[in-house]
């Protein structure tokens, strides 16, 4: 009879002090057993009280982020057969605990919503009914970027969101690059102007963690350096009056 260990970390904020690891093994692993398979059936056959955040099964809704063997993962898009035993479950480090698995997403979803993660129509076309064309070279400059499913991985690793709690985060940043760039936004200026703060762009040192975390290959580093360049070139032409506010 084949088994599978796990050891999950377990805080419950209301009742205990500190968090601890309590330890699990499952028989009889279905072939293909995905880490949140075991999941939901440590729920059902041992322990109820266990809570974590799922909602597709598919690698899309981002709700299944964990830290799981020290790496980022999509609990549903990680076989347990592929991990070093016993397998070690945690949420993501740096983001608060609800309890157990579910980490406080807020702060990062206030982020998202600062950066306007929306086309900005452009006044002429307000109530214009016609589709919009993109090229396939306009579209392939965001495509990867549109992929971001919110999962929180990026901004659980950026070092830069461990010591400042203002900084926008990859996942916005990003996000903001995905629109900036979209040739039917018309954020344009007005999207660089929020970026242009202490908070945002310029605190990005560059060290990849971000890209190296995402489970959808997105290349944020660069969406983010890009953005850097944009608002550098922006400042110098209205210095040089080529461009107004
Ligand atoms: S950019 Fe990648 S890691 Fe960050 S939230 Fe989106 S999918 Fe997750
Ligand atoms: S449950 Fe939706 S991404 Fe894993």
């Amino acid at each position: 009879m084949s088994e599978v260990k796990f050891k999950i970390k377990r805080y419950n904020p209301d009742k205990e002090k500190k968090s601890y690891f309590q330890d699990f093994t499952l028989s009889n692993p279905v072939s293909g057993e995905t880490v949140l398979s075991a999941l939901l059936r440590i729920v059902e056959e041992q322990d109820g009280s266990l809570c974590f955040r799922y909602v597709c099964r598919a690698g899309i809704c981002g709700s299944d982020a964990l830290f799981i063997n020290g790496k980022r993962l999509l609990a549903c898009q990680t076989q347990t057969k592929i991990l070093k035993q016993p397998i070690v479950i945690e949420p993501l480090p740096g983001l608060p605990v609800i309890k157990d698995l579910v980490m406080d997403m807020d702060p990062f979803f206030e982020k998202y919503d600062a950066i306007e993660p929306y086309l900005i129509e452009p006044d002429d076309n307000i109530g214009v009914d016609e589709e919009r064309i993109q090229s396939k070279k306009e579209l392939d400059k965001i495509d990867l970027f549109t992929t971001c499913i919110l999962c929180g991985a990026c901004y659980s690793a950026c070092p830069i969101t461990w010591t400042s709690s203002e900084y926008l985060g990859p996942h916005a940043i990003g996000k903001a690059f995905r629109f900036y760039e979209d040739t039917r936004d018309a954020g344009g200026k007005r999207r660089l102007k929020l970026l242009d703060s202490e908070d945002s762009v310029f605190r990005c040192h560059t060290s990849f963690e971000c890209v190296e975390a995402c489970p959808k290959n997105i290349p944020l580093t660069e969406g983010i350096q890009s953005l850097k360049r944009s608002i550098m070139k922006y400042k110098i032409k209205k210095f040089l009056r080529i461009e107004r506010d």
